[in-house]
């Protein structure tokens, strides 16, 4: 994944300037920076809800406005804690209507996410219809639901936008275990707010008022007093980010 000079602003006034980012395949990326630094925009235009104004976004070497939308789509996906929900069924809301994805394979996932208790209080199973909004899943069952939607689609690059509230700890175990598998042979950034999942990281990007203001290896970053991300991790990082 390359971010080459990526300029980009919702109205006149640029909220990402001149952003220069390489990341490997299978590598992982903390995305670090407070609120309002312009860390979910990034995300946006990974999955090109936006387009850059200027600079290029490029995947395996081609640019992303080359690609259709849909190929882009189930090559790269956003997890967030705010989980989208279609006005549909259960199964409806995991697969986005691909009827190749089996039952089977969806009770599998999600039954390896932990879901299985959820899933077998469903009153109709996954024909359940699933109210919009999300209203009847919690917060860490509506985050599950959105990894488990990433696992039936399987692609190649995952930008993960942590949860920042502190969940239950049984969730909190499941979505580590979720992350873990989440991050196995896929190309990651995670906008992290969690020292465990910063923990995972290869690559530290901090971010500040739409620019890089640190980069680098997690570990060089870590074991350089000086830097902002090692002072970030004495002050505990929550403080720090949110
Ligand atoms: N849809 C939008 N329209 C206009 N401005 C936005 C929109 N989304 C975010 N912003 C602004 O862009 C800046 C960066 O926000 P965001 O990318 O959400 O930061 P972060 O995820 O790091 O908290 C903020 O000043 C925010 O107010
Ligand atoms: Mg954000």
């Amino acid at each position: 994944m390359e971010l080459d000079g990526i300029t980009f602003g919702y109205d006149d006034q640029p909220t990402l300037k001149e952003l220069h980012l390489r990341l490997k395949p299978g590598e992982v990326l903390g995305l670090l920076g407070r609120t309002g630094s312009g860390k979910t925009t990034l995300a946006r235009l990974l999955l090109r809800f936006y387009d850059p104004q200027q600079g290029c976004i490029r995947l395996a070497g081609t640019d992303i406005r080359e690609c259709k939308l849909a190929e882009l789509r189930s090559k790269a996906a956003l997890v967030t804690q705010n989980i989208e929900i279609l006005q549909g069924s259960v199964r409806d809301n995991l697969t986005f209507y691909d009827d190749r994805i089996t039952d089977e394979a969806i009770i599998g996932v999600l039954r390896e996410l932990g879901l299985r208790g959820w899933y077998e209080s469903l009153p109709e199973g996954l024909d359940t219809p699933l109210a919009s909004g999300g209203g009847s899943l919690s917060a860490g069952e509506a985050q599950l639901l959105a990894f488990a939607r990433v696992f039936l689609t399987d692609p190649g690059v995952v930008v993960l936008d942590e949860a920042s509230s502190r969940l239950d700890p049984l969730t909190e175990h499941r979505l580590e275990q979720a992350v873990d598998k989440l991050l196995t042979n896929r190309t990651c950034i995670i906008i992290a707010h969690r020292l465990t999942t910063v923990q995972r990281a290869d690559q530290i990007v901090i971010m500040e008022q739409g620019r890089i203001v640190e980069a680098g290896p997690r570990t060089k970053l870590a074991s350089d007093p000086e830097s902002r991300f090692s002072r970030m991790l004495a002050a505990g990082l929550e403080e720090v980010t949110v």
